[in-house]
């Protein structure tokens, strides 16, 4: 059996929610994330016949059954992940019944998955429909995206637009946009059920006064995914209260559509 600490998987864990407390979107325990992982790399490091022990979860993830995540612990500080790992994070496979998580390994002081499991696994179940290749969901709290919620219009056509015209690559790195969610109690299963609904159109759930949700095939794409949005909304702070002097068009946005062979949301520019 290999050494779990020097999974690579543990080791993109602790990068990225090192990188995520950096940029400043994790506060205190904000933010979450899960990684759908392959079962025979697991296997390398852990015994899969082990449960440490059981945890329900509150809610239906049958289509999952059998898979295997890492997932960051509930109350727990992005910024003490890189240290602790093994107290931080966890590795749950979903039982047979569905609703049960098993324990493989982690949440040592005896702690548990992220309040918003619902919405990580909802989002997965959704988004390997649209891409069987999509293995990460993301939460954070970037502060420009999160500030832009309470100057900017909610309308999702609206909230792209803005961002897709403050960089010239967004349209490519989100040519989906992003889904918008308004303020909703977070941890409950409704808003499990709304975000991965939000999932089906876009790689980005934007949730209202509170964060972000992203998915992508692996931590590096979905981190740059959210950097782009949250750089975007960044920009856009710094110039919403002067006079607009240029911009990006709608027919410069096309161009990019043609050059990078990206297809904009139908209907989301003119
Ligand atoms: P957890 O500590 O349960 O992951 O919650 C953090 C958060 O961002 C809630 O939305
Ligand atoms: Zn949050």
């Amino acid at each position: 059996m290999k050494d779990i600490f020097t999974a690579p998987f543990v080791e993109e864990m602790k990068n990225t929610t090192a990188n995520m407390y950096r940029m400043g979107w994790d506060e205190r325990n904000g933010g979450n994330i899960s990684v759908l992982l392959d079962n025979d790399e697991v296997s390398e490091y852990l015994d899969l016949n082990h449960v440490i022990r059981t945890i329900p979860t509150g809610f239906d993830a049958t289509a999952l059954i059998g898979k295997i995540f890492i997932v960051t612990g509930t109350g727990k500080y992005f910024k003490n992940v890189i240290d602790d790992p093994e107290t931080n994070l966890g590795i749950i496979r979903i039982a047979e019944d569905g609703t049960t998580a098993e324990l493989l390994w982690g949440y040592k002081d005896g702690g548990k998955f992220t309040s918003e499991l619902p919405a990580h696994l909802m989002s997965h179940i959704t988004r390997l429909e649209v891409n069987p290749n999509n293995r990460v969901i993301m939460h954070t709290h970037p502060t420009n995206l999160l500030a832009m919620t309470y100057v900017h219009t909610l309308d999702e056509r609206e909230f792209t637009r803005t961002l897709w015209r403050m960089c010239t690559e967004c349209i490519v790195v989100f040519p989906d946009g992003l889904n918008v969610l308004p303020w909703m109690v977070c941890g409950t299963n409704e808003i499990g059920e709304a975000t991965a609904e939000k999932m089906t159109t876009a790689r980005l759930v934007v949730w209202g006064q509170h964060g972000i949700y992203g998915a992508g095939a692996d931590l590096d794409e979905t981190f740059g995914l959210i950097e782009t949005a949250e750089k975007a909304a960044e920009l856009y702070l710094k110039i919403a209260h002067l006079p607009r002097v240029n911009t990006i068009s709608d027919e410069q946005l096309h161009l990019l559509e043609d050059h990078f062979k990206v297809k904009a949301r139908e209907g989301w520019l003119d």
